[in-house]
């Protein structure tokens, strides 16, 4: 939709399926671990939307991804022992190669067969210290879209590593994110802001919003000015904000007033936990621009990370809420009115996929109140 389109007149209103039951499609790349979780000749037990998948990484160096269940008796293989660039399960030592297929049975019998199937294996990449596994059909992995991220390890750049559970579908992470209005939970970090809707544009795979951020005063955290571009050395000027959902991941750059780079950007990729979706991994890039000073970003680190630790808590309490309040229910009960919130929903409803039968009619789950951790 272009910036000053009128708003469809059916816009604040929503009939069709329930967003949180929606399953997210595993036709893309997704990081399951941060790279230094899943040590030389070590083994790590990550989970995509229910999918047990063991990582291992080989005396070589290079990490391999196998379905967590031993072919012989299911026992999970990140139980296991790495030898060389085989897996080894720790329950009667059959041993898989990193394409999934058994490469021994210590002790079969001599004249029997190896069993016809090892256990699946799923592409694997690494990048941006994460590993990414591609959890849908496999044929399409080397054509299926692969983040570009060029800020991340440039010498002008450092940047800080998330990577956190949160208990919300991973459409609450694309709303939260997307809609600035909620800067009144972030109040006591980062004072009082005015966020304005510039405009923005949203089409079948995304929709990218920008906004103006003008400080309105308030005590603020440390860590938020040396975000901004007063902190970095300018001027106090409004910054102009852009987020963006690129399905299924999701993007926020804040360039000052007048910049030509942008003074920080984030990328981030919500990974479903479990089979009903009601849980994510969030996994988090935020590349900062060096300031001119040298050394000054060393020092300045720990107060960034202690800001965007706050503000992330914040945001993670509410959205833990709001799926805490659809387990109550039932059902998506929400009355959306701010009509870029309504697109992001449609392009995550239509480029989503159906949960599993099972897990789409569950019941609600048994609660006991948001994760504090
Ligand atoms: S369960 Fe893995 S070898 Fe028996
Ligand atoms: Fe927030």
């Amino acid at each position: 939709m272009a910036d000053d389109a009128p708003v469809p007149v059916d816009a604040c209103r929503e009939t069709t399926t329930d967003l949180r039951r929606v399953g997210i499609a595993p036709d893309f790349w997704y990081p399951v671990a941060v790279s230094s979780t899943v040590r030389r000749e070590g083994t790590f037990a990550a989970v995509f939307a229910g999918e047990r998948i063991a990582l291992y990484r080989g005396r070589s160096g290079k990490v391999y991804a196998l379905e967590d269940r031993c072919a012989h008796r299911q026992v999970p293989l990140s139980m296991g022992v790495v030898e060389e660039e085989t897996l080894r399960c720790c329950y009667h030592a059959w041993a898989y190669r990193g394409n999934g297929h058994i490469s021994q049975i210590p002790y079969l019998p001599k004249g029997c067969e190896r069993p016809p199937r090892g256990v699946r294996s799923y592409p694997v990449r690494e990048a941006y210290g994460l590993v990414f596994v591609f959890p849908g059909n496999p044929e399409m992995a080397a054509a299926a879209p692969f983040p570009e991220l060029p800020q991340f390890g440039a010498a002008t750049h450092r940047t800080m590593t998330f990577s956190r559970t949160v208990r919300c579908h991973y459409s609450f992470m694309h709303e939260n994110l997307l809609d600035m209005n909620h800067q009144f939970l972030h109040r006591s970090v980062l004072g009082r802001i005015q966020p304005e809707l510039l405009g923005y544009e949203s089409g079948p795979r995304f929709v990218e919003a920008r906004y103006l951020f003008v400080p309105a005063g308030g005590r603020k955290d440390r860590g938020a000015g040396l975000l901004s571009a007063e902190g970095r050395g300018g001027r106090q000027t409004p910054d102009v904000v852009t987020i963006r959902t690129e399905y299924p991941y999701q993007t926020l750059q804040d360039v000052p007033t007048g910049a030509e780079l942008p003074a920080f950007s984030l990328w981030t990729a919500y990974v479903p936990q479990d089979a009903e979706q009601r849980t994510c991994h969030a996994y988090g890039l935020l590349m900062i621009a060096k300031p001119p000073v040298p050394g000054l970003i060393h020092l300045a680190w720990p107060l960034i990370r202690r800001f965007t630790e706050r503000v992330f808590a914040q945001d993670r309490m509410a959205v833990e809420a709001e799926q805490l309040a659809w387990d109550e229910q039932g059902e998506d009960r929400n009355h959306e009115v701010f009509p870029l919130i309504l697109e992001v929903r449609n392009v995550l409803r239509t480029n989503g996929t159906p949960l599993r039968p099972e897990a789409a009619t569950a019941e609600p789950l048994a609660v006991d109140g948001p994760a504090t951790k």
